[in-house]
């Protein structure tokens, strides 16, 4: 009887009904401020017991702060919103469901199809793929490779150039440093492809004219293999390092970086879920790499784009502080809304373009890091999709990643414009 269950595909619906997830009966609870004062309310909410985890920050006035709230803390929260007047909406009764149907559709055994475009990969899949371009394209793909993640995965930069020898300035692209965030290496992927195999790629005008392309799919392999690896797990944000001085995993690889490092929005709590900002800067290897990715490149770099999810959003620094903007801020901001128009164009939503710690300092993050430190002229966090949390459903991406594509192409064009030879 059971194996004609399965046979009928009948088990996954059993198991999800009657299998409990950890996030069996949270709420999806989004707070609504609608103006500075509810703002900053909003910005002081803090359970101290810990158990309501933090999916989005809200980065301004009418965005909303997500919070994944356990039944228990359900009552505290409500008594937050009702004390402050703030507009609070439950938006899914629970989550753990939708984890779990999602867990249920993820395409891990589907083995033998092997990479899958349009697709939430396996990194091992997404390696394969890209040792595939650079054997079929020898001339314009070539990998480097960066050393290994915690847990020993290969880290191989991915680096696109029409011209290897012609010191053209470079667009730096990394994804995936947060680990439930897999919207952000699949369009890096994406980007990988368009740029190898588009036929129009390397002509006179084209993406590759003029401008090289280095792009790091997947900084940290082993919480994205974390996260695949259940529904449970699917939230993994952090790395999975481990010190024998802590019970807890993890470092949150974006407060990890080597300046004006901890001094605002992170944790110093190695079991904090969220924030832990590392037992120093750039404790981690996967954010070493990354460092020395922009630093042994540092006078070719001219654009660092690191990937992100969710909530339409891209922002340039300052991240650990929203006191004042670095002063070259207009050339940020204006090409930052070229790329956002861009994607419009093509039939996408637009940015919400700002500083990023504007309303939500948090320090350490690689795109201060890169302008900070390694001098990068433009640096932005790009925060991809919004309306389903981390659970993007994976058949849009086959409409978005085509919209942001384009916003990549006037990145390409404003580079070569202001720094090209
Ligand atoms: C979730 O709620 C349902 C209905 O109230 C209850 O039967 C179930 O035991 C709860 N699950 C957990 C894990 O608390
Ligand atoms: C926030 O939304 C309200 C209601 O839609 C609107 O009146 C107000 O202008 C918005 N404020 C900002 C700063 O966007
Ligand atoms: C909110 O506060 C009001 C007034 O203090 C009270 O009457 C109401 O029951 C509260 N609602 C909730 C959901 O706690
Ligand atoms: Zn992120």
């Amino acid at each position: 009887m059971a194996r004609f269950l399965i046979v009928f595909g009948i088990f996954g619906f059993i198991f999800q009904v009657h299998c409990s997830n950890q996030y069996d009966n949270y709420t999806l609870v989004r707070l609504h401020p609608t103006s500075t004062v509810e703002l900053d309310l909003v910005r002081s909410f803090q359970d101290p017991s810990k158990e309501v985890s933090v999916l989005k920050e809200s980065r301004g006035v009418n965005d909303t702060l997500d919070i994944l709230v356990p039944p228990n803390k359900l009552k505290f929260v409500h008594d937050f919103a009702n004390a402050t007047g703030i507009t609070l909406e439950v938006k899914n009764r629970n989550y753990g469901r939708t984890l779990e149907s999602e867990y249920q559709r993820l395409p891990r055994r589907r083995v033998l199809r092997g990479f899958n475009l349009y697709g939430y990969n396996s990194f091992g899949d997404i390696q394969g793929y890209i040792e595939e371009l650079a054997n079929k394209y020898p001339s314009l793909v070539r990998l480097q490779d960066l050393g290994k993640s915690f847990e020993g995965r290969k880290m191989k930069l991915v680096k696109i150039s029409s011209q290897p020898e012609a010191n053209n300035p470079i667009i730096f692209v990394d994804a995936g440093i947060h680990s439930r965030e897999w919207v952000a290496p699949a369009m890096a992927m994406y980007l990988i492809n368009r740029l190898a195999t588009d036929s129009d790629a390397m002509q006179i005008g084209g993406i590759l004219d003029g401008v090289d392309w280095y792009i790091l799919p997947v900084v940290n392999p082993d919480g994205y293999e974390y996260s695949r690896s259940s529904s449970n797990k699917r939230l993994w944000r952090k790395t999975r390092s481990k010190t024998s001085n802590s019970r807890c995993y993890g470092v949150d690889g974006n407060r990890n970086y080597g300046f004006k490092w901890a001094v605002s929005g992170v944790s110093s709590d190695p079991c904090h879920a969220e924030t832990f900002a590392g037992s120093k800067a750039f404790s981690e290897p996967e954010t070493r790499m990354v460092s020395s990715v922009m630093m042994d490149n540092r006078q070719r770099i001219k654009l660092y784009v690191s990937l992100h999810a969710y909530g339409q959003y891209l922002v340039y620094p300052w991240g650990y502080t929203g006191d004042y903007l670095p002063k070259q801020w207009k050339k940020l901001d204006s090409m930052a809304k070229g790329v956002s128009v861009a994607v419009q164009r093509a039939g996408g939503k637009p940015f919400k373009v700002m500083s990023a710690g504007k309303w939500y300092p948090a320090a350490g993050g690689s795109d201060d890091f890169a302008f900070g430190a390694a001098g990068i002229p433009y640096s932005y966090t790009m925060e991809l999709t919004e309306g389903y949390e981390f659970t993007y459903p994976e058949n849009l991406l086959s409409k978005v990643m085509p919209q942001f594509y384009e916003g990549f192409k006037e990145f390409g064009k404003r580079i070569k414009k202001e720094f090209g030879r």
